[in-house]
């Protein structure tokens, strides 16, 4: 009974999107189609529980996206890429918060996530639009950073706010391009949105980044070097060659001993993008020019440790609370301190392709996995000291298109 009325929910909904001549004329005779346009079900890896590698589960059943509101989007996904998120929520990371956004209300029962989808880059196909979507046709060629909050892209398909989508980078294929939004997203929110640079205000400033090597360094590497600012970067010492060739100017290797010292001698920064955390931030800032509106901008954050550790009221109440301290502790020393989050923008991905497309920022892949191969991926996620992201693919077009 129940996978019934999913049915006819299922198709209740599909009348909000555009919908081929056959479902605009019989409702009915869609209820029973066969055609793929119509499918209820899809492959996907899913996890059913939290947990480490062995809580990944293939089916060729999982519920198969559907548009909810007119602005959205059904894409096929041709290429996934990876991300230490994926790694972190299959083990239950950030589980209090996502749940909490994908159901504000609380109605359903703890677990409701379940099956879950990872997978937070997507690169592939517009299969279907909603009727309020005018930016996009179906067969555009879209990339998209896909919220931690929503089903991700270790399966065929996946539906996406049409805001959160952008016209893929011609001079990228589906596997490069996959590699590229969910660190260029968050850096652009980081650097941009928080950090308050861009193209026109970069040249000449003095930018550190500190863990430069890993996805989010490489790619801000190269959005800032093409802004024209002067970027040091510490890494460990066999990423240097790699960090230059994407145009560091200057490398410090943080296994040589304590970073903090031979950074002190250079001249001071403009702003910091801190990639690492942990013990950083007793040093970090003294290395910003005071009094100047220098800014450093940490993406390692303890909010969702937070709201898993105490609960959504008092772990943001806590939260709150460690960041105004903070921000006002080094306000009085003249530097700025603030936090920096992912945020999916398809606008902040349309810039980034303009920038992909002139040669100024390139994909850097390490390795391809199949479908069939998902553990495999995440495995080499997990164990970290990459030097170009993970990339699983996923289709390569057909029967649905
Ligand atoms: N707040 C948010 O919304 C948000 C969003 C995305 C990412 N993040 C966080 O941002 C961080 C970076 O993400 P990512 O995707 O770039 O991770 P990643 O690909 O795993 O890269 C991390 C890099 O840090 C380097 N590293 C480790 N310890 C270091 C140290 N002490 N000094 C300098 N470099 C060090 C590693 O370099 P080597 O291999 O050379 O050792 C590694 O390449 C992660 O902590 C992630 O959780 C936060």
């Amino acid at each position: 009974m129940a996978s019934v009325s999913h049915l006819v929910y299922s198709r209740w909904l599909f009348h909000l999107s555009k919908s081929t001549s056959v479902s605009r004329h019989s409702s009915q005779s869609r209820l029973f189609s066969t055609s793929s346009r119509c499918r209820t079900i899809m492959p996907a890896w899913v996890i059913d529980k939290y947990g480490s590698n062995d809580v990944l589960r293939f089916t060729k059943n999982a519920s198969f996206p559907v548009i909810n509101y007119p602005n959205e989007v059904i894409v096929k996904v041709f290429a996934a890429g990876l991300n230490p998120l994926d790694v972190s929520m299959r083990g239950g990371y950030g589980a209090a918060t996502l749940s909490m956004k994908r159901d504000p209300l609380n109605i359903t029962q703890s677990g409701s996530e379940f099956p879950l989808i990872l997978g937070r880059d997507v690169s592939g196909v517009i299969m279907e639009c909603g009727l309020d979507v005018k930016y996009f046709s179906e067969r555009d060629e879209v990339w998209a950073a896909i919220p931690p909050w929503k089903q991700g892209s270790f399966a065929e398909f996946v539906v996406l706010s049409a805001n959160e989508v952008s016209h893929k980078p011609k001079s990228l294929s589906h596997t490069e391009a996959a590699a590229i939004p969910y660190v260029a997203t968050t850096a652009w929110s980081a650097l941009v949105n928080t950090g308050g640079l861009s193209k026109d205000n970069c040249a000449k400033k003095r930018i550190l980044i500190l863990g430069g090597s890993g996805g989010v360094g490489t790619f801000a590497i190269q959005m800032l070097k093409a802004w024209g600012a002067h970027v040091t970067v510490t890494c460990s010492q066999n990423a240097e060659q790699f960090v230059r060739a994407l145009g560091a100017d200057h490398v410090v290797d943080y296994t040589a001993g304590p970073v903090e010292e031979p950074l002190s001698t250079l001249e001071k920064f403009d702003l910091i993008l801190d990639n690492v955390g942990g013990g950083t931030e007793r040093w970090a800032l003294n290395l910003l020019k005071p009094w100047s509106g220098a800014k450093y901008v940490t993406l390692v954050t303890p909010f969702l440790q937070n709201t898993d550790r105490l609960g959504i009221a008092d772990g943001m109440m806590q939260t709150a609370a460690t960041v105004a301290t903070k921000a006002l502790k080094h306000l009085a020393k003249g530097v700025h301190y603030r936090w920096g989050f992912f945020a999916p923008s398809g606008p902040a991905l349309d810039e980034i392709r303009e920038m992909v497309d002139a040669g100024q920022i390139r994909a850097v892949v390490e390795e391809t996995f199949s479908f069939s191969q998902v553990p495999q991926a995440l495995e080499k996620v997990e164990k970290g000291h990459a030097r170009g992201k993970t990339v699983v693919e996923i289709s390569k077009g057909g029967d649905d298109l």
